[in-house]
C-alpha cells in the first residue's frame, strides 16, 4: 500500500479560523486521515500557517507591529483551535521559517535552471507619497468589470474578478489615498503556457475522478493560462534570491504551497529523522489536498506546474477534494461584520464532537451549506442523544442492571436478528466507501442508519419486558445489539473520536477504535462474557433556552459591529407632510455678496445676498466658525419665504441653510456645477 501525504490548506495568519473553513479544509481532511488509519494505511498529514503577502503586511502596519509578531499571535490561536476540535496534525509549521525560506529559494532556483521562469520590466503601480510600489492589496480602484469602486489589485470582491492591478481604473494608494502613478519595475514570472502540454497530460490521467467542481474551475483556468508573476515589491516575504530582484520577495501564493513540503521537512527533523521527508515526497506516494473552492486553480494548475519544473521527482497531487463555502445563518462568515462564532468560546460550552459531527452532517461537499443553531441543536438531541446515544445507554444500563455488568451469552439468533446483523454489516461497508470517496456527510448519514438498526430491534424485540419470562432469549438480542454498538462505535470514531473512544470503554474494550482497527470491526467477535465499564451519558441535552440566547448574541455583536462601522446614528426622518407644504417652502440658489460684523452680537454675521437681481439681508450664527473674508462669494442655499425677524436690530430675510460637519462646525453645500443665484430648488 502506498504512503498518503494528506494536506489541509495552509490557514492565511490574519484573524481566526472560522466554522466555514473547518468544514471545507480541516475537519473532511482529519476525517479522511483518521479513516485512513484505521484502515491501516500510512498517512501523514501536514499543515501550517501561511504567513506572508500584502495583507498581513498591511494589517501589522495599521496595529504598529512586526509583522513577524502579528503572525505569530495569530500562528498561536489557530494551534489552539485545532488542537481543541481535535484536528490532529502531525506537523503545524510556519511559513516564516527560515527553514521554508531556504525550500522556496531552492523551489525558485529549480524552475530557473530547468527555464521555466521568465523575467519582464513593466510600470507597476507606484505612491510617490509612501514611496513604494502597490502590489496587490496595496491598490485600491474601480473594476473592470463591474465598476465596483473598492477593487483591489489582485481581486474585485464584488464580482469576484482576478485582476490584473494594470488594469484597475483609478488606481490610488489604499494607505495614504493619493493616486498611484507608474514606475518601472522588472519582475520574475513562472512561465504556465511552457508548462501546459505536461499539465494537460497529467490532467487528463484525473478527469475520471477528480470532482466536477473541481475540473469545471481547472478548465475555464487553463483556457486563460498566462505567465504568473511570482515577485512581489514588498518588504514581508520570502527574500527573492537573484541579485538584480534583491530588493523583492516572492509572492505569497508562491511560497505557501511550498509550505506543504517544508512542514513535512520540519516534522522529520522533529522526529530526529531529518531524512524520513524523502519517503513523503516520492513520487509514488499518494497526495491529497483538502482546500476550499477558492484555491482551486492554485492546487491543481500552478502547485503541480511548480511541481512538474523541478524534475525531482516529486508526487503531483493525487485529489483535491474542494469543497464549497459554508455560512453562518444565511449569512457570510466575517470577522470584521462580528458575524462568526468564536471556536475557542464555542469549545467552552460544548464540547468537540458535537461541533465535528454537526459541521461534518452539513459538509459543504456539492454546494454552499451552513451552520444554524436550530441545526446544531436538532443534530445533537436527536441525533447524537436521540440515536447513538440512546442506543448506548439503554443497552449498557440494562446489562448493568440485569445482568451484573457482564454482557449476556448469545444463544439461537432469531430472523430480525440475524437481518439486523447483516444489515449493519452492509452498512458498514457502506460507510467505508463514503469515507474514501470524500464524503463525510455521506457517511454520517449510513451511521445514523446503522444506529436506528440497533435501536429498531431493540424496540422490536423488547428484550426490557422479555427478561422477565425468558432472560437468556433478551440477553441474545442485548448481546447483539452490543456487536452493532462496536462497529457503531470504530465507524463513527472518524467524525467523533472522543465519543467513539467513550463508547468502547463503557463497552469494556480494550484500547481505542483506532487501535482496533477497522476491519476488525467489520465482523465483531461476539462480546459475550466481557465485562462492561461503567454507562454514562455520551451527550447533553441542548435546551431551546440555550439556542435563543446563542442566536441573540450572535446579533448583537453583529449590531455592535455595524453601529461602530457606520459612526453615529442617523436622526429618523421627520413626520411626513403633504406635498402642498413642501411647495410652499421658497428655496433658492444665492451668493454671498458680502458679510459683515454685528456689534456686540460675538456669534452673529450679516449677510448680504445676492438672489438673481435681488438683495437680501440675512443674519446668521456661524461667525464662531467663519470669518466674513473666508465666506464672501460663497454659493448658498436659501431658505427665502421665511417670516422676516428682527436680530439685534437688524430685519433678517430668511435662513441659510447648512449642513452639520461630523465636528459640528456648519458646512455650505456646494452646487456641482454652476447654477445661476435666484434659481429656485424644486
Ligand atoms: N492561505 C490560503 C487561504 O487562506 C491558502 C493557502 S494554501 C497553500 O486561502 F497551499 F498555499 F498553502
Ligand atoms: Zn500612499
Amino acid at each position: 500500500m502506498p504512503r498518503t501525504l494528506v494536506t489541509s490548506a495552509l490557514p492565511y495568519a490574519n484573524g481566526p479560523v472560522h466554522f466555514g473553513h473547518i468544514a471545507g479544509a480541516y475537519l473532511p481532511a482529519d476525517i479522511y486521515v483518521r479513516f485512513r488509519r484505521l484502515q491501516g494505511d500510512e498517512v501523514l498529514y501536514i499543515c501550517g500557517t501561511d504567513e506572508h503577502g500584502a495583507p498581513i503586511q498591511i494589517n501589522a502596519e495599521r496595529e504598529q507591529v512586526s509583522p513577524q509578531a502579528y503572525t505569530d499571535r495569530w500562528h498561536a490561536v489557530m494551534k489552539e483551535a485545532f488542537e481543541k476540535l481535535d484536528i490532529a496534525f502531525d506537523n503545524f509549521s510556519r511559513t516564516s521559517l527560515p527553514l521554508h525560506h531556504t525550500w522556496t529559494r531552492r523551489f525558485f532556483t529549480r524552475l530557473h535552471d530547468n527555464g521555466f521562469i521568465l523575467s519582464k520590466t513593466e510600470d507597476q503601480l507606484y505612491c510617490q507619497t509612501c514611496q513604494r510600489g502597490l502590489p496587490d492589496r496595496y491598490v485600491v480602484g474601480i473594476c473592470p468589470k463591474c465598476e465596483f469602486d473598492k477593487a483591489r489589485g489582485d481581486e474585485c470582491p464584488s464580482c469576484g474578478y482576478n485582476l490584473d492591478a494594470s488594469e484597475l481604473r483609478e488606481p490610488h494608494c489604499k494607505t495614504c489615498g493619493a493616486a498611484a502613478s507608474c514606475k518601472p519595475s522588472q519582475h520574475w514570472y513562472i512561465d504556465l503556457p511552457k508548462l501546459k502540454p505536461q499539465l494537460e497530460a497529467w490532467l487528463d490521467t484525473k478527469r475520471s475522478y477528480w470532482k466536477s467542481n473541481v475540473l469545471g474551475e481547472v478548465d475555464k483556468f487553463l483556457a486563460g493560462l498566462r505567465p504568473r508573476a511570482i515577485t512581489r515589491d514588498l518588504k514581508w516575504g520570502v527574500p527573492f534570491p537573484l541579485p538584480e530582484g534583491a530588493d523583492k520577495v516572492f509572492y505569497v501564493w508562491f511560497d505557501a504551497p511550498i509550505g506543504y513540503l517544508s512542514s513535512t521537512v520540519e516534522w522529520a527533523e522533529k522526529q530526529g529523522t531529518p531524512e524520513a521527508w524523502k519517503d513523503w515526497w516520492a513520487e509514488d506516494v499518494k497526495l491529497v489536498h483538502f482546500i476550499g473552492k477558492d484555491n482551486i486553480s492554485f492546487h491543481c494548475v500552478i502547485w503541480p506546474a511548480v511541481l512538474l519544473g523541478q524534475n525531482a521527482g516529486f508526487p503531483l497531487p493525487d485529489n483535491v477534494p474542494a469543497n464549497e463555502f459554508y455560512n453562518l445563518e444565511g449569512r457570510k462568515f466575517s470577522t470584521s461584520e462580528g458575524w462568526f462564532l468564536d471556536i475557542a468560546e464555542f469549545m467552552k460550552k460544548f464540547p468537540p464532537d458535537t461541533l465535528r459531527w454537526t459541521l461534518a452532517r452539513g459538509a459543504p461537499e456539492t454546494r454552499d451549506t451552513q451552520f444554524t443553531w436550530k441545526e446544531f441543536q436538532i443534530r445533537v438531541n436527536s441525533e447524537l442523544l436521540g440515536n447513538i446515544g440512546n442506543l448506548a445507554s439503554r443497552v449498557l444500563k440494562f446489562v448493568k442492571a440485569r445482568f451484573a455488568g457482564t454482557i449476556p451469552a448469545r444463544t439461537e439468533l432469531v430472523e430480525s436478528e440475524r437481518d439486523a446483523l447483516a444489515e449493519t454489516s452492509r452498512l458498514y461497508q457502506e460507510i467505508a466507501k463514503a469515507y474514501e470517496r470524500f464524503s463525510p456527510k455521506a457517511a454520517a448519514e449510513l451511521l445514523l442508519k446503522l444506529g436506528a438498526v440497533g435501536n429498531k430491534l431493540i424496540e422490536k424485540e423488547k428484550p426490557f419486558v422479555v427478561y422477565k419470562t425468558d432472560p437468556a432469549r433478551a440477553g441474545t438480542t442485548i448481546n447483539v445489539a452490543l456487536t452493532m454498538l462496536e462497529q457503531l462505535a470504530v465507524a463513527l470514531s472518524p467524525i467523533i473520536p472522543n465519543t467513539a473512544a467513550h463508547i468502547f470503554k463503557q463497552l469494556g474494550l480494550s484500547g481505542t477504535p483506532a487501535e482496533h482497527g477497522w476491519q476488525a470491526g467489520q465482523t465483531p467477535a461476539d462480546p459475550g462474557g466481557r465485562a462492561i465499564g461503567k454507562p454514562k451519558h455520551l451527550f447533553q441535552r441542548i435546551e431551546d433556552a440555550v439556542v435563543a440566547k446563542e442566536v441573540a448574541a450572535l446579533q448583537a455583536a453583529a449590531a455592535a459591529k455595524t453601529r461602530e462601522s457606520e459612526g453615529p446614528e442617523t436622526e429618523a426622518i421627520a413626520e411626513a407632510i403633504p406635498f402642498e407644504h413642501f411647495m410652499a417652502t421658497d428655496l433658492r440658489v444665492a451668493r454671498i455678496e458680502s458679510a459683515e460684523i454685528v456689534p456686540k452680537a460675538d456669534k452673529l454675521l450679516k449677510l448680504t445676498l445676492e438672489v438673481g437681481n435681488m438683495q437680501r439681508t440675512v443674519v446668521s450664527g456661524i461667525r464662531t466658525f467663519y470669518s466674513p473674508e473666508e465666506i464672501v462669494g460663497q454659493t448658498v442655499l436659501y431658505l427665502a419665504n421665511l417670516k422676516p425677524r428682527k436680530l439685534r436690530g437688524i430685519v433678517s430675510e430668511g435662513m441659510v441653510l447648512m449642513a452639520d460637519g461630523p465636528d459640528g462646525r456648519p458646512v455650505f453645500l456646494q452646487p456641482r456645477s454652476e447654477v445661476t443665484t435666484g434659481t429656485r430648488l424644486r
